[in-house]
């Protein structure tokens, strides 16, 4: 869903942001035609967060948080956009229009808001029976004390109990059996079309609630004493809010804690164990594998670096082997924490109940990265220890260098390569070679040529001097061409830097968004651009665009920048577009490239009359 950028600016400007960071209790004062308080997103004694009421922007100069409005709540409430969004709009009883909706999308949200409903009805239904005198009740209680799962967290969790008997939930909510099914709390009966049935029944209730507050859906486990056949668990079916591999559970207060990172676990009692010792920053997947979409909703909630605390069974090896490359390629860091058998645990919930708090939290400290997990996986393989043939170590290494070809960071590859010679006994210089060659055999097998490279040029990585001077230019640059259209006016006239050249996402749409202001001789302050943004992480880039000031003596001196910044973007870009090719060994493509590179350092971008 989305919304029409002239909405999203008049919320904005609705809310002011001195009275919104103000009502969330962070005492400003005024100085200096700013506002300055104790940041709420670290701690600290002298007050470093400034709130600037004219652009309507909030930075940190601390732990360099910023934004405008709608990143502060965002950031404040552990909310997504479009939730802070609605937040604010609600705070100003400003109407929100339906987003351009048909009548079909139309009808899918009233489902939705009517699942939402009667869940709120069924997740209040299911609690009040936990705290019942009856039997079933007492059973479910006294599970859960057995278990360790105190009242104050059965509560915080909102855990109740579907009770035995076929139609108790029907009876007490008032509605149709075909809502309730379409809700997923009722299925019909396959013999009488027109009656239905609980679908829960003599559970504990595990209700999933999103970060809105909103229950999208349950899980239900059986109590003990059941049926003999029974699923041990079973969830919500696919409704209008609920599918099971768009959620994850308990990340409705696992976010709360504000943490960077998340520790995954596969079940609702392991959530559960984890909240009860005090690591809050847990969630579960609901027996499914990792998707893309729980991907996402990490990465909205400001997650960084996730821990894989998968079962200690195969299928919980399989189930981290799968989920790596898909945090991975979210941009995530990854580790991975598995118990060996030994313990005598199978899940996180079983370590904790068996070794105790401190022994499990030291076991987290020292989790692993994937790579090491990997690795650990090919040892195991091997059955690699101090008896073990050489020719076995030698294959092993091979294999596990080849783990280690495809990082394009050389720090990385030389920490794991470390790794790898700790378990092998084999030196880290004879592994970091391995790799070497195995790069370059990729590189000669994607083609029968043999494209001759000395192997330093091609997996070249950037110096962090580089990198830094390269963010600094992109950020310097952005600031000049908001600041003064008449610059983006004249780089976009020359053609000399395209959006994909930026080399990062957030700044290609930057630039594209500079270029159409350009163009339409519009002037958009920072608060704008950075409502251009939905996700946090890109919102606290643009703000530290627009946090220093950069003043101009004279045009010369702009054009000067201006042409200083977009050469080391330019630059940036050639090298990496070089080792792309190089890599696919499109020789034609490299000379090319390598003859319009020498043109490079001759190109003057001029104002001119702009
Ligand atoms: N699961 C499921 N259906 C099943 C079994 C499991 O959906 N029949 C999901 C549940 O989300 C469950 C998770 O897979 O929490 C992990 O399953 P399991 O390890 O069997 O359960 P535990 O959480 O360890 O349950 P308990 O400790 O209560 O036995
Ligand atoms: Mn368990």
């Amino acid at each position: 869903m989305h919304y029409p950028h002239e909405v999203i600016h008049d919320i904005r400007t609705l809310n002011d942001i001195v009275d919104v960071i103000s009502s969330y209790g962070v005492q400003l004062r005024l100085q200096g035609g700013r506002h300055f308080g104790l940041c709420p997103f670290h701690s600290e004694k002298s007050a470093s967060f400034c709130v600037n009421g004219e652009e309507q922007m909030f930075y940190c100069f601390g732990c360099h948080a910023g934004g405008n409005v709608i990143t502060f709540v965002m950031r404040h409430e552990n909310m997504d956009f479009l939730d802070a969004l609605k937040l604010l709009a609600d705070r100003v009883h400003y109407n929100l229009p339906d987003a351009k909706s048909s009548t079909g999308a139309k009808i899918r949200a009233r489902e939705r808001e009517r699942t939402a409903e009667l869940n709120k009805q069924a997740a209040r239904f299911y609690y009040e029976q936990l705290q019942q005198d009856s039997t079933e009740a007492e059973l479910a209680r006294s599970y859960l004390m057995d278990r360790g799962v105190h009242i104050s967290l059965q509560k915080r969790f909102g855990l109740g109990l579907a009770p035995p008997g076929w139609d108790n939930l029907i009876a007490h909510i008032s509605a149709p059996g075909s809502e309730l099914a379409t809700a997923g709390l009722a299925a019909q009966s396959q013999k009488n079309q027109s009656r239905y049935y609980d679908r829960f029944r003599r559970r504990l209730m595990f209700p999933i609630i999103e970060s809105t507050g909103r229950i999208v859906g349950f899980g239900g486990r059986a109590l003990p004493g059941g049926d003999d056949g029974e699923a041990k668990y079973i969830n919500s079916p696919d409704t209008p809010l609920f599918n099971k591999s768009r959620q994850l559970y308990g990340l409705n207060i696992a976010r709360k804690s504000r943490a960077n990172e998340m520790i995954i676990v596969e079940g609702y009692m392991d959530v559960l164990a984890l909240h009860q010792v005090g690591f809050t920053n847990t969630v579960g997947v609901l027996g499914t594998a990792l998707t893309a979409e729980h991907v996402r909703l990490l990465k909205r909630a400001s997650i960084n670096t996730v821990t894989l605390l998968l079962d200690s069974d195969e299928a919980g090896t399989r189930a981290a082997e799968k989920a790596i490359p898909e945090l991975l390629s979210g941009g995530l860091s990854v580790k991975v924490l598995q118990f060996s058998p030994e313990t005598g645990a199978k899940d996180p919930d079983e370590y904790i109940q068996l070794n105790g708090r401190d022994k499990f939290s030291r076991l987290l400290t020292a989790a692993k990265s994937h790579v090491a997990f990997k690795v650990g996986l090919l040892k195991h393989r091997y059955a690699l220890d101090s008896e073990s043939e050489t020719n076995q170590r030698i294959r092993f290494t091979e294999e596990a260098a080849s783990l280690l070809t495809s990082l394009t960071s050389a720090i990385e590859t030389d920490a794991y390569a470390q790794e790898i010679a700790d378990i092998s006994g084999i030196t880290t210089s004879a592994i970091l070679a391995e790799v070497q060659k195995q790069r370059a055999q990729q590189i000669k097998s994607q083609d029968g040529q043999t494209l001759i490279i000395p192997t330093s040029n091609r997996q070249r990585v950037r110096t962090s001097a580089e990198e830094k001077g390269l963010k600094e230019a992109r950020k310097r640059l952005m600031n000049l061409l908001f600041t003064y259209p008449v610059t983006a006016s004249a780089l976009a006239k020359s053609e000399y830097l395209s959006p994909e050249e930026m080399c990062d996402e957030t700044y290609s749409q930057l630039l594209v968004l500079a270029f159409a202001n350009a163009q339409s001789k519009r002037h958009m302050p920072p608060a704008d651009i950075i409502a251009h943004f939905e996700i946090l992480e890109d919102q606290q880039k643009v703000a530290e665009i627009f946090a220093g000031e950069t003043l101009y003596k004279s045009d010369i001196d702009m054009e000067k920048a201006l042409n200083e910044m977009a050469f080391i973007i330019k630059r940036a870009w050639f090298t990496n577009e070089m080792d792309v090719l190089m890599q696919k060994n499109d020789l034609n493509a490299v000379n090319n490239l390598f003859l319009s590179k020498r043109n490079l350092s001759s190109l003057y971008i001029t104002m001119g009359d702009g």
